[in-house]
């Protein structure tokens, strides 16, 4: 089974999970990426059976919008049930790297306002410590070099990621070899610099469960 059989696999298994739960006033959250949109093609076949979604990128609201599901702005809803997105990878511990997508920061105020967040992933995404994917660090455009200098003094080798620019209008810095042996603290030292929105290490807020599909099956940490 090729890596995007395993996607569409945890995307059936996330509605699977979901499903039960699902009310005529539910509100769904909604990530960013090749994986979430497997997920959003599946939660059409049961649009009827929730109320709106809350999405966290342009495009993944398009996506639910071609498929006739509505999109509410965060700040209209007071309960968002369940956050489903994909990760870049994913520990032991359910803590995260995400942003490949770029669209780290809504991703992380969505699951930050939702009661369960539930992360789908292909095998290839679990690691034993985080840090061989290049972290995503959302910056101000006029903090990079500040931003960039601090980011080599934690150790790592920020690149900037050339030609890209955040749904708030931000650029994004990949920052290579960090071993990140301790993801809450490096999350929380890293958005502690002066210029950095958010970084995708979500590890204060971790996944309440990540659903991993492989060669045998899909199974949950
Ligand atoms: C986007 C993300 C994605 O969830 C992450 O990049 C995984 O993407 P994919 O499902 O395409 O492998 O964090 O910002």
């Amino acid at each position: 089974m090729d890596q995007a059989e395993q996607k569409r696999r945890a995307a059936d298994a996330a509605l699977e999970y979901i499903e039960p739960r699902l009310t005529p006033n539910t509100i769904v959250g909604v990530g960013t990426g090749s994986t979430t949109n497997l997920f959003i093609d599946a939660l059409a076949a049961v649009r009827h059976k929730f109320d709106a979604c809350v999405s966290s990128s342009v495009a993944s609201t398009e996506r639910l919008q071609a498929h006739g599901i509505t999109v509410l702005d965060l700040n209209a809803v007071d309960r968002i049930e369940v956050y489903v997105d994909g990760a870049d990878e994913v520990n032991a511990d359910r803590q995260l790297i995400k942003g490949g997508g770029g669209a780290l920061t809504r991703e992380k105020i969505v699951a930050a306002s939702a009661d369960e967040f539930v992360c789908i992933v292909d095998e290839s995404k679990v690691v034993d410590v985080l840090g061989r994917y290049p972290l995503p660090v959302e910056v101000i455009p006029m903090a990079r070099g500040l931003v960039a200098r601090a980011l080599v003094g934690l150790g790592g080798s920020p690149e900037w990621r050339q030609g890209f620019t955040t749904d708030n209008g931000n650029i994004i810095l990949d920052v290579h070899e960090l071993k990140i042996t301790h993801p809450a603290d490096l999350e929380a030292r890293i958005n502690n610099i002066v210029g950095v929105v958010t970084n995708g290490i979500f590890a204060a807020q971790a996944a309440h469960v990540v659903l991993v599909a492989g060669q045998s099956g899909v199974r949950r940490i």
